[in-house]
């Protein structure tokens, strides 16, 4: 069922991979909700060439964009304000990578270089993208950016290793640019913090199956999925999320306020 939340708006929605990204679910149901807005993702990313389809099914045009790289976001930012007619109303960062957790590398024997990488993809480039639409004045007065996010910014979970420490760099962007942005021009920046997902991303975490399940039974409400994250995250972008900015939502469940749930005791009793 479409509201109609985003009618008239123009955005840009990074990170759709395949059918499982979490901001293909976000591009389908902004497109249903009757925004307009542009692709946008790694080169390498591609030429899988997904993209293509969700492109198709949105009206919508892809312009690829490292988003470490200041040159490819201010192209970024200058084309898609070109191809939808004016500033940008909402900013969709779906973006994360770490090359120590797809080689399986332990919190103990983190190589320094992939480390920085994955700070740079995955929470840095945050900040390459708000900087860049600042300087360029490429987002419109109450304009709304989103950024997704993971609990293990707050909490220790041994698999997530470095990219902990990026959503922890993350969630602190979003802060001190929501202050800046919003003073400035009135934009709103939040993080959402998601509960584990089946896409490529999160089943590259060692364990995923694992701690999937774990969260599932931890949570009252369950995991949400990547549709309900969209449904969410729909909502930030529109008119009806004013006043929220410099937050860190969870959309989770309720897993971040649970202690323990009747269930794990329960596995837990059995076994012993
Ligand atoms: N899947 C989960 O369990 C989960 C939970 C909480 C938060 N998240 C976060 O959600 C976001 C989206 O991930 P997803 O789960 O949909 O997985 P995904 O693999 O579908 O998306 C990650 C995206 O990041 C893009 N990317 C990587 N390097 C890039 C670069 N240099 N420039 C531009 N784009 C680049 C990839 O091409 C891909 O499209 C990530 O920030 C992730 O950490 C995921």
């Amino acid at each position: 069922m479409s509201f109609g939340l985003l009618n008239g708006k123009r955005g840009i929605i990074s990170g759709a991979l395949d059918e499982a990204s979490i901001a293909w679910k976000v591009a389908l149901k902004a497109h249903e909700e009757g925004a307009r807005f542009t692709l946008t993702n790694a080169p390498i990313a591609m030429r899988m060439g997904a993209i293509k389809n969700l492109a198709e099914q949105c009206g919508a045009e892809i312009i690829p964009a490292d988003a470490t790289e200041v040159g490819e976001l201010e192209k970024l930012f200058t084309q898609s304000q070109e191809v939808l007619g004016g500033p940008i109303d909402f900013v969709l960062h779906s973006i994360g990578m770490s090359t120590n957790i797809r080689k399986n590398r332990e919190y103990g024997d983190l190589n320094y270089e992939w480390y920085l990488k994955a700070l740079d993809v995955s929470a840095l480039s945050l900040h390459k993208m708000l900087q860049t639409a600042e300087k360029l004045d490429a987002i419109a007065e109450g304009g709304s950016v989103v950024a997704l996010s993971y609990i293990a910014a707050q909490r220790s979970f041994p698999d997530y290793t470095d990219m902990a420490q990026a959503k922890a760099m993350l969630e602190s962007i979003a802060r001190s640019y929501g202050y800046r942005y919003g003073k400035k021009k009135g934009v709103r920046v939040n993080t959402v913090s998601q509960s584990p997902t089946r896409t490529t991303a999160g089943t590259g975490i060692s364990g995923f199956d694992a701690f999937f399940e774990y969260a599932n039974r931890m949570s009252p409400l369950g995991n949400a999925t990547a549709e309900e994250c969209a449904d969410y995250v729909v909502t930030l972008f529109s008119d009806l999320t004013k006043k929220v900015t410099m937050q860190n939502l969870y959309h989770d469940g309720g897993f971040s306020s649970v202690g323990i749930s009747a269930e794990i005791v329960e596995l837990l009793e059995k076994k012993g």
